[in-house]
């Protein structure tokens, strides 16, 4: 009796106001298995960093469009065979593609051949590995972003002075084309604007406000303080204010980390050249299925960076998003 109105009501359920449902049911069932397997995309940034926060953002909303299941993995440091451990794990559970943020060029190539070689398609995001086998980069075109960088510096700065460089590590390609572009501009366009220090903070903030401590007191003239990679700006910041010369020394450098945008409303920060992450994210996902349909990937995709300074600082963020419909 109860089996019979079970199927009375399964029947009544499937002929009424559910049909709907029923009928969907099994149409996402066929969707399915037509696509086979849900592929699994992975976000490797360099390790733990709010700077990857809008690319994994980025890379999320992506996913959620195309039916891929999203995932990241940082390591604790950037730190290369830390890094490296992450990507061999990833490789012993058959991921079916890789966004890699290279710490390091040489040091990352073997696993990238060993991730190419088990069938995963592997590109790079933010920071390229030149010589490994990625499929394609996708990021700043990081020279020419160091140059624009200069070219922003001296029209703040104006005339000649001490300049120092901190950096968030000296082995990423990223960061030292950056540099190059940086210090080519000065050469070319304001030889008497001197780099006096070029510093190594490991990404780290901490290490950032201790270095910059220290450059004060070595160089006593610094005029201003650039920063290639995310965490400088805000932990200078915090150093300058502290001492009491914020604004005294301009200070300006890479991305557009919440603490930097505040430092620019209140003037500690004169500018950042904020790069386009949640792009840099959107665009791996789109990129990493095209080579799994076997389309030929660019070598690189420029995803270009903008200047963020106090007439911009509280519009461009909307102007960014407007390229993606969420
Ligand atoms: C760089 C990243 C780096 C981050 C934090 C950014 O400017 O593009 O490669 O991980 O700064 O140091």
């Amino acid at each position: 009796m109860k089996s019979s109105l079970a199927l009375l009501l399964l029947a009544a359920a499937c002929s009424g106001l559910l049909i709907n449902g029923c009928a969907k049911k099994e149409a996402d069932q066929g969707a399915g298995q037509a696509k086979g397997k849900e592929k699994v995309f992975v976000m490797v940034p360099k390790g733990v960093h709010p700077y990857y926060e809008p690319c994994y953002e980025g890379f999320k909303d992506a996913a959620a469009k195309y039916g891929v299941k999203a995932e990241y993995r940082a390591a604790k440091a950037f730190e290369v065979p830390q890094q490296v451990e992450v990507i061999e794990n990833l490789i012993a559970r058959h991921v079916d593609g890789l966004a890699i943020s290279a710490l390091d060029d040489q040091g990352l190539a073997p696993v990238i051949q060993e991730a190419t070689q088990a069938g995963i398609k592997v590109i790079t995001f933010d920071a390229p590995a030149p010589s490994s086998r990625a499929l394609s980069y996708v990021g700043t075109m990081n020279e020419a972003a160091g140059y624009a960088g200069a070219e922003q510096l001296i029209k703040v700065v104006q005339g000649e002075g001490e300049v120092a460089v901190l950096q968030g590590g000296l082995g990423a390609p990223n960061l030292n084309d950056r540099y190059k572009g940086f210090e080519r501009c000065l050469k070319e366009k304001a030889p008497n604007l001197r780099i006096v220090a070029r510093e190594d903070e490991q990404g780290k903030i901490d290490l950032t406000v201790n270095k910059t401590e220290a450059l004060l007191q070595a160089h006593p003239n610094l005029k201003a303080i650039f920063g290639v990679s995310a965490e400088v700006c805000p932990g200078a910041a915090a150093a300058l204010k502290q001492q009491g010369k914020a604004g005294a020394i301009i200070l300006a450098g890479f991305d557009d980390l919440p603490d930097t945008l505040a430092a620019i409303r209140s003037g500690v920060v004169s500018f950042c050249i904020a790069q386009r992450t949640y792009k840099m994210g959107w665009l791996s996902v789109e990129k990493l299925l095209d080579a799994i349909d076997g389309k030929p990937l660019p070598k690189e995709i420029d995803t270009g960076v903008l200047v963020i300074s106090k007439d911009n600082v509280d519009t461009y963020m909307q102007d960014m998003k407007k390229e993606f419909a969420k």
